[in-house]
């Protein structure tokens, strides 16, 4: 959808602000770009809609080369955010969201309708906002006016140039989920700055990693994070960055353990006879559709009991649903001090595929970093061994 080749940017007084740029992204993908202040985030953004022109290279929106097209139309099939959000201050939250069906000739009440939609779907009542001035709204609900303007005349394309940039982390967290939310359903190709990593990681398909006026590392989240390209990527994307991992890697149905199965109307009896011959511990309850119900332990009970399963089985708090993140799936063990979590299949209505362990999470962790790094040499990201620590100490 939109094809950086060989993209230079050389401001007047010798600045290169972007040095050969080559990328693509894909329709409906949200890629971010991520990098210290000053490596040429905004100046990439600003080309794609032609407010900056670039010195060499060429830029393809669906295939088109850009500077072939007019650039008023083109910027009708890009919605912009800018940096500051940029609200124009002495019209209201209504008249700013409609700006764009404005300037492309809508009829007034058209735009005034399509800008109330879009403000109730980024969250602002329009008959509570649509009338104040932007002085008199908070932080975050002017960037989410930003946002609402920008998807005003339904553009394929999404500019986002620091659009959570000026509000604390707790909304902008918020900001952030809702604007997932509304990706899923808009599905947008978007170009989203930032110089936040944890953002990066959370909003993008994929990440663009920027040096100076470069790429260092174009990859999906848990690549960048798991197999950094470069040392300054590493540096960047922090030391924490297995930590960070957990959250943009979902647990697999590969990843289960398949832990002794009960189920509520097995007789106890003959259930803690199994589980004793096993030599298990404990086994997950089952209702009779196979959905979880809980656990019981193989302890504590006579093999001369009368009493089914359902009168001893516990109540299981700490289960996810698979492809949920590792990150929820380590949270939920510590916060029910549980040393296994149960997941299921949440298309239908709780059937249970298995357990998760902390040692399972660990190597499906490892394995998803492997899989990642194939293409990557890792001798840059392995950890060096003593023996070549000491070999280059000796020398
Ligand atoms: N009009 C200009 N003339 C000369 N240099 C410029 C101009 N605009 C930007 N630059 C320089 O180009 C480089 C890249 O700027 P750019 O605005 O793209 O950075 P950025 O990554 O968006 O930074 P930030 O995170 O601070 O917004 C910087 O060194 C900047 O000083
Ligand atoms: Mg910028």
């Amino acid at each position: 959808m939109i094809r950086f080749e060989h993209v230079t940017k050389r401001y007047a007084d010798g600045t290169t602000a972007v040095d050969d740029l080559s990328f693509e992204v894909a329709e409906g993908e949200l890629v971010t770009l991520v990098g210290p202040s000053g490596c040429g985030k905004t100046t990439t953004m600003k080309m794609v809609n032609r407010l900056i022109e670039p010195t060499e290279g060429r830029i393809f929106l669906d295939g088109d080369d850009i500077s072939a097209i007019d650039p008023v139309r083109l910027r009708r099939r890009i919605g912009y955010v800018i940096q500051q959000v940029g609200l124009f201050p002495h019209r209201t939250v209504l008249e700013n969201t409609a700006t764009v069906p404005h300037l492309l000739g809508w009829k007034r009440g058209k735009g005034r309708e399509r800008a109330a939609e879009l403000l109730d779907l980024v969250g602002l009542d329009p008959s509570v906002y649509g009338d104040r001035y932007p002085e008199q709204l908070s932080g975050g609900q002017r960037q989410r006016v930003g946002v609402a303007r920008a998807l005003a005349a339904d553009p394929p394309v999404l500019l986002m140039d620091e659009p959570f940039g000026a509000v604390d982390p707790v909304v902008r967290e918020r900001l952030q989920n809702e604007f997932l939310k509304l990706q899923a359903q808009v599905r947008k190709t978007v170009l989203f700055v930032t110089h936040d990593i944890e953002e990066a990681v959370r909003l993008g398909d994929r990440i663009a990693v920027y040096g100076q006026g470069s790429i260092e590392q174009f990859d999906s989240p848990a690549t960048v994070l798991g197999a950094p390209a470069t040392p300054y990527v590493a540096d960047f994307v922090g030391a924490d960055r297995g930590l960070k991992r957990l959250s943009v890697t979902p647990i697999e149905e590969g990843d289960l353990e398949q832990p002794p199965v009960v189920h509520l109307d097995d007789s106890l009896a003959r259930a803690t006879e199994r589980l004793r011959a096993e030599g298990a511990r404990w086994a997950v309850v089952l209702d009779g559709e196979d959905n979880l119900h809980g656990w019981i332990p193989a302890d504590g009970f006579t093999t001369k009991t009368k009493d089914t399963v359902r009168a001893h089985a516990r109540r299981m708090e700490a289960w996810l649903p698979v492809g949920a993140p590792l990150k929820q799936a380590f949270a939920t063990m510590l916060q029910h001090d549980a040393g296994w979590i149960a997941v299921i299949d949440k298309e239908s209505n709780g059937h249970f595929l298995g357990v998760l362990t902390p040692a399972r999470l660990h190597e499906a962790l490892r394995r998803s970093i492997d899989a990642d790094a194939q293409d990557v040499p890792r001798a840059e990201v392995a950890v060096e061994t003593v023996e070549s620590v000491t070999k280059t100490a000796s020398r």
